[in-house]
């Protein structure tokens, strides 16, 4: 009789074997230490772990309030508070246990020479991929305003490109148009990967004041509000990247091995973990856990035979929703 293969959580990102699907996402981690001192955490039930924003020169960030709590979900405006990215490079970079999983850098800048510069430093580092995160809805200039505009995202992706052979990931906005267009854009080029998607930007009120809730004035909306509308973009975006074997790291509102599962499902081949982990640390472990489960109970033998899967109901498309 002939063994079925033991399923495995594995997956391959542009070259780079991931542990397992999830990657720990950026903003939510610190500088990959913020989870390291609660027992029973590891980065090693994470495929890949993503650092902070990093840009040029340190940015102290918003003032506060920064988060509020919204239905199910939470809204932030952190403003891309980082250390600047030699300190990232010469003090953090080191302290970090490749062992145990992948790093990636998230660079930011308000100008494209900026993200030229921030890579081409990251370029001489260990880090293992470059996000370019064009897509920060809490910053007044860059972030979005490049993300939204395909010109501009092209722009951008070229100026990492010439810095580096590392694989760059370009993490795209929820908040434009035609997310596929974008992409489709952002492959000419020279991306690697994609992540999909940032937060939606929103805004929450105190009536008393009638102020705004976030010194900030709007913020990003995380958290599990989000899932319908960024399992629709994974999907529009995956039509994209299909032919050009592009990988997707899908993100937004995931904390079960269902929500991941989904994902998947839609065309993403790893999943991104972030507001999640302020609610349970050790939500990684359920989630592999559960994809292994559902491996085995589906006779699947890897998780890539999950992605894209989706089987669309005929005649109707993902056209008209009304
Ligand atoms: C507090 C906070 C800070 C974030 N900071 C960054 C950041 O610096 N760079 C970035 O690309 N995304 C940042 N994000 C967006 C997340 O990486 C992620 O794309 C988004 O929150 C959707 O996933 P989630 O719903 O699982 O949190 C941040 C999110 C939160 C909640």
């Amino acid at each position: 009789m002939i063994e079925r293969a033991k399923p495995a959580l594995a997956v391959d990102l542009c070259g780079i074997r991931l542990r397992t699907p999830l990657v720990l996402l950026s903003g939510c981690v610190g500088f990959g230490e913020e989870y390291t001192r609660v027992k029973g955490f590891s980065n090693r039930d994470a495929g890949a772990v993503c650092l902070k924003g990093t840009t040029l020169a340190p940015r102290p960030g918003n003032p506060p309030h920064r988060i509020y709590e919204t239905a199910e979900g939470m809204l932030n405006a952190i403003g891309l508070q980082n250390p600047g990215v030699d300190r990232v490079v010469e003090e953090i970079l080191p302290s970090l246990d490749f062992s145990e999983t992948h790093f990636f850098a998230n660079v930011s800048g308000s100008t494209v020479e900026e993200y030229f510069e921030v890579t081409r430093r990251f370029d001489n580092s260990p880090i293992d991929a470059i996000e370019i995160n064009i897509s920060c809805p809490n910053v007044k200039e860059g972030g979005v305003a490049f993300g939204n505009d395909p010109d501009m995202s092209a722009r951008v992706v070229e100026a990492c490109r010439r810095a580096t052979d590392k694989p760059l990931i370009t993490k795209l906005s929820p908040n434009q148009t035609d997310i596929a267009a974008n992409a489709r854009r952002c492959i000419e080029a020279g991306t690697d990967a994609f992540a999909v998607i940032n937060t939606l930007m929103g805004m929450a009120i105190d009536v008393e004041s009638r102020a705004p809730l976030i010194g900030n004035n709007q913020g990003g909306l995380s958290g599990p509000a989000i899932k319908p509308v960024a399992l629709l973009k994974v999907h529009q975006v995956y039509q994209v990247c299909r032919d050009h074997a592009i990988p997707i790291i899908g993100q937004g509102g995931v904390c079960t091995a269902e929500d991941a599962l989904e994902f998947l499902i839609a065309g993403a081949s790893a999943v991104g973990v972030g507001t999640a982990l302020f609610y349970d640390p050790l939500v990684c472990p359920k989630i592999n856990a559960g994809i292994l489960g559902y491996l085995e109970r589906h006779g699947l033998a890897s998780v890539q035979q999950i992605t894209g899967s989706l089987r669309l109901n005929d005649d109707f498309g993902v056209a008209c929703a009304c």
